[in-house]
């Protein structure tokens, strides 16, 4: 998407599909813009007069213009953002997506926003939160239609309009950063809903080189042979029973100053979940294509964090298999010892997200990071306790999982902590290993991040359980159904935030 700044206020230079307004309910300031609007475009007053329109949140009302000295656009899209004083980062985005999804339904590729005064946010905020609705609202993944004409996504052009010189620096601000990491978002829901067969473990490496070269940073994929002489025992027995091999990437981004301890962030990559030996049923199987979710976010991450040149060092890990059936597949009872001596038993072949973490958050102890943060579609039992709304978050460092909980908050890509007491250590017990990898029907949420926690080490950790917020059974205000993108927007609120 392209992103204008023209310093008036509304569009002339140029015609636009559409000049979107955004509208304040609430009697007077509505009353307010009624008369500003119908004053500039005189063919709004039928809309007004009608009473369809009041500018309620998200909804939207289309004018055609006939040519007016006011603008050259041919459409004007009056979108409603609710009561003025109570507009918010979030409102700004679902009002924004409102409107980007009637415009893409209309196939409009060039939009103009006038920037609107008087509203209970500043203006970088809007420009951020605008351009994040969207950027995202329209989402589709079009690789593999015949008829590219008839659905790809339109929308190609955001003009920002105001008059007042610092709005629109401040407006400009906020659109580049939501820009750049709304490309990762987008990058991430691609790489996640491409299906296994043309994003199975190698095909993810070279997503995660092609992103290397295009932002500048390093990655290196470590093949199978490497994977065996490092002693990754667990993504080896996930990997047993594919006849695609494994890959273990790791992405080096150094914005940082030298001395910097840097942040890893783990990715879970098992490009395609049957469940293993311990199959998964038919229904909504195809689901798990999405599974290496995680792993989409921390690509994806990286290379919108190396596009901001955010000042902060970072290592990117993503542990990469299939879990598959067959003669060669791991079996319940079987036995990992880990490259740490913690001896675990294989009790379901479908917790195979947590046998494959383990190898990296292992291997992610020796850059002796500042912060570990791993992204995980990990558990049913996560999806279960908070639906598709919110991550659950669990881990050992308190300031790492506050940081992340503000994060949440302003991205709306929220995180809630779940706990994990000791006393449900009980439940992942080994009856002749340290520990197994499922704890039964309980708690399972906890227990998986009980077991990663025998693997982080001295790290500050946090775990999040993405199993919900990352694979949408429907639409999300902008995030059509379907892989999320979750994750981006909110490490990357995090990281630019790190030492302020
Ligand atoms: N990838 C799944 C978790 C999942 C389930 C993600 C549903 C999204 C939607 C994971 O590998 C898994 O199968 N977990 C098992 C663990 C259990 C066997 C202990 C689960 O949650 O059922
Ligand atoms: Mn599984
Ligand atoms: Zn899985």
């Amino acid at each position: 998407m392209k992103l204008t700044f023209s310093q008036t206020a509304l569009p002339q230079e140029k015609a636009h599909d559409a000049l979107v307004l955004f509208v304040p309910s609430g009697e007077k300031q509505f009353a307010d813009a009624q008369k500003r609007i119908i004053a500039d475009f005189p063919e709004t007053k039928a809309v007004f007069d009608s009473g369809d329109f009041k500018a309620k949140r998200d909804s939207l009302a289309m004018t055609y213009l006939g040519g007016t000295t006011k603008s050259k656009s041919s459409r004007l899209l009056l979108v409603g953002v609710g009561e003025s004083d109570k507009i918010t980062l979030e409102s700004i985005r679902r009002a924004a997506a409102a409107a980007a999804k009637a415009a893409s339904g209309k196939k409009l590729k060039s939009l103009a926003i006038a920037v609107p005064t008087g509203l209970s946010l500043d203006a970088e905020g809007f420009g951020e939160a605008a351009t994040e609705g969207f950027c995202l609202a329209a989402y589709k993944l079009t690789r593999y239609f015949s008829d590219k004409e008839r659905t790809s996504n339109t929308l190609e052009s955001l003009t920002f309009c105001s008059e007042n010189k610092k709005t629109l620096a401040d407006v400009k601000k906020g659109a580049e950063y939501a820009e750049t990491v709304c490309n990762g978002t987008l990058l991430a829901r691609t790489l996640a809903t491409t299906p296994n067969n043309d994003m199975y473990p190698e095909k993810l490496a070279d997503a995660a080189q092609k992103a290397g070269k295009e932002a500048g940073f390093k990655v290196t994929v470590l093949d199978k042979k490497k994977i065996e002489a490092l002693k990754m025992y667990g993504l080896l027995a996930v990997n047993q029973g594919s006849k695609r091999p494994p890959v273990f990437i790791v992405m080096e981004y150094n914005g940082g100053s030298k001395n910097d301890k840097p942040i890893v962030l783990v990715g879970k990559g098992v490009t395609f979940d049957t469940g293993g030996v311990s199959i998964k049923p038919a229904a909504g199987m195809g689901e798990m294509k999405m599974d290496m979710h995680g792993a989409a976010t921390v690509i994806s991450t990286m290379k919108a964090a190396a596009n901001l040149g955010l000042k902060v060092n970072l290592v990117g890990i993503v542990p990469s298999t299939e879990n598959m059936v067959s003669g060669s597949a791991v079996v319940p009872g079987d036995v990992i010892v880990y490259n740490n001596n913690v001896s675990v038993e294989v009790d379901n072949t479908d917790a195979e997200g947590r046998l494959i973490l383990a190898d990296a958050l292992i291997y992610a102890q020796k850059y002796k990071p500042q912060a570990c943060i791993d992204l995980a579609t990990l558990t049913g039992a996560c999806v279960v306790a908070l639906g598709m709304v919110t991550t659950g978050m669990m881990g050992t460092d308190a300031p790492l999982k506050s940081r992340l909980k503000l994060a949440g908050d302003y991205t709306h890509e929220y995180v809630c902590e779940l706990p994990i007491y000791e006393e449900y250590e009980e439940l992942i017990k080994g009856d002749i290993t340290d520990i197994k990898n499922a704890g039964g029907r309980y708690a399972g949420a906890i227990t998986a991040a009980l077991f990663l926690k025998r693997f982080v080490g001295e790290m500050p950790w946090v775990h999040l359980d993405i199993a919900g917020t990352a694979m949408l059974s429907s639409d999300a205000p902008y995030a059509p159904k379907g892989a999320s993108g979750v994750g981006v927007r909110l490490l990357c609120d995090m990281l630019r935030k790190w030492k302020g």
